[in-house]
């Protein structure tokens, strides 16, 4: 589909007591590798409670305030979302910076990607590592204590979705990964439960994809997806009530398989969709696309302008339709490490665009990304990429 983002190409790209008394008791063992602990009785994902799914009742004033404040957002990638601190170029030590910037660069809100996966035990109790829950904490604490909210989610996990594994993870046993999935959110859910709903929001996973759905086409189905979701809204909602929650479609949150999402009964919610198309120019001569994508692609013509009118045309009927608002999480145009003037006007013209479009249909966004490869803000040399950061957030 030439509407989706087609990673079809990319390379790299117990019951529930008896789990959580598991939890507390060992949460001082070993992280990453796990306990040796057997497989029996971690339980299998019926054994877990699910929420209810098929009557979604329609976002709640809540929700749809948030969607409002959620506003102009940018995307904190490359940081959490590595396999190893530091393997993408941005390591947590220089969040603090990284922090300041977002802030001055007068973003809304922070997307924070998170690969929990790879900084949790892989058996049972799933443990995730307390070192790594406390960086992830003081990432959040320090966007929050300088007035943005922070959009938390799980990013990558690779086996979840049947891909390879990347450099430096370790192999969860085949029948656990689905209930560590929802383990990791009892876990997340627990540690984060006591943060103000007006600044914190829960994001379910990143991009399913692979193994949670099945065809290539809209008469494949979300089943997987759609009973894990519920799983895990069962686990944050046992300690976090109200919290606005975000989910998105299959098919790496493609709006066109919003139609298969099956929401659960649940108005605190927000439904999210990604937004890579035309995807031969976000995506030119990006690393992690094989074949890789010929660069000195520009945008935007009218075809290409009618294929980003026609996704966000179709979130917004689904939305009107679902009366769910829609958070549009990545959209985004790589730079190839090209910063000439010829280049980054070309991904201007994209983010502009998509933003005039976005907040016509009262979407609220969020940019790929801070300060990597796709960055507004050029790390090394402490300066702000004006003409892009612009095209974000226009001078008043
Ligand atoms: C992935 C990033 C990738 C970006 C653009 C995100 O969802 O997490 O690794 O750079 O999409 O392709």
């Amino acid at each position: 589909m030439s509407q989706t983002k087609d990673w079809c190409f990319v390379l790299c790209k117990l019951v529930v007591c008896v789990a959580v008394v598991a939890l507390v008791a060992c949460s001082t063992s070993s992280p990453a590798t796990g306990s040796d602990a057997s497989t029996e009785g971690a339980g299998s994902l019926k054994s877990l409670p699910r929420v209810a799914t098929g009557d979604a009742p329609g976002a709640s004033p809540k929700a749809l305030a948030m969607n409002k404040r959620l506003g102009r957002g940018i995307n904190l990638g490359n940081v959490y979302e590595a396999p190893i601190n530091g393997a993408w170029g941005l390591s947590f030590q220089k969040t603090p910076e990284l922090t300041k910037v977002a802030k001055n660069l007068g973003f809304a809100h922070v997307r924070m990607p998170v690969r929990w996966s790879n900084h949790a035990m892989v058996r049972p109790p799933f443990t995730i590592n307390p070192a790594f829950m406390a960086q992830v904490k003081s990432s959040v604490d320090g966007f929050i204590a300088q007035g943005q909210i922070v959009v938390l989610n799980v990013h990558h996990y690779r086996q979840l979705d049947g891909d390879t594994l990347d450099n430096g993870e370790a192999a969860v046993p085949s029948e656990l990964v689905d209930v560590r999935f929802v383990m990791l959110w009892q876990q997340i859910a627990q540690a984060f439960k006591d943060y103000s709903n007006d600044q914190l929001v829960f994001e379910l996973y990143n991009e399913p994809h692979g193994r949670m759905q099945t065809g290539q086409t809209p008469s494949g189905n979300s089943d997987a997806w759609n009973n894990l979701m519920a799983h895990a809204m069962a686990q944050v909602r046992a300690t976090n009530p109200e919290r606005i929650v975000i989910v998105g479609p299959t098919h790496w949150n493609n709006a066109y398989w919003l139609d298969q999402l099956r929401l659960p009964n649940d108005p605190h919610m927000i439904v999210t969709v990604h937004q890579y198309e035309p995807f031969n120019f976000t995506h030119q001569g990006s690393e992690w696309v094989s074949p890789r994508k010929p660069t000195g692609q520009t945008c935007c013509s009218d075809s290409q302008k009618r294929q980003i009118i026609g996704i966000l045309n179709k979130a917004q009927t689904w939305s009107q339709k679902h009366k769910y608002p829609i958070y549009v999480g990545e959209f985004g145009a790589y730079a190839h490490n090209n910063h000439s003037e010829e280049v980054t006007t070309q991904r201007v013209n994209f983010n502009a665009f998509m933003r005039e479009e976005m907040e016509r249909r009262d979407m609220s966004w969020a940019y790929w990304e801070l300060a990597s490869g796709f960055g507004i803000y050029d790390l090394a040399a402490g300066k702000t990429r004006e003409p892009l950061w612009r095209s974000l957030i226009p001078a008043q």
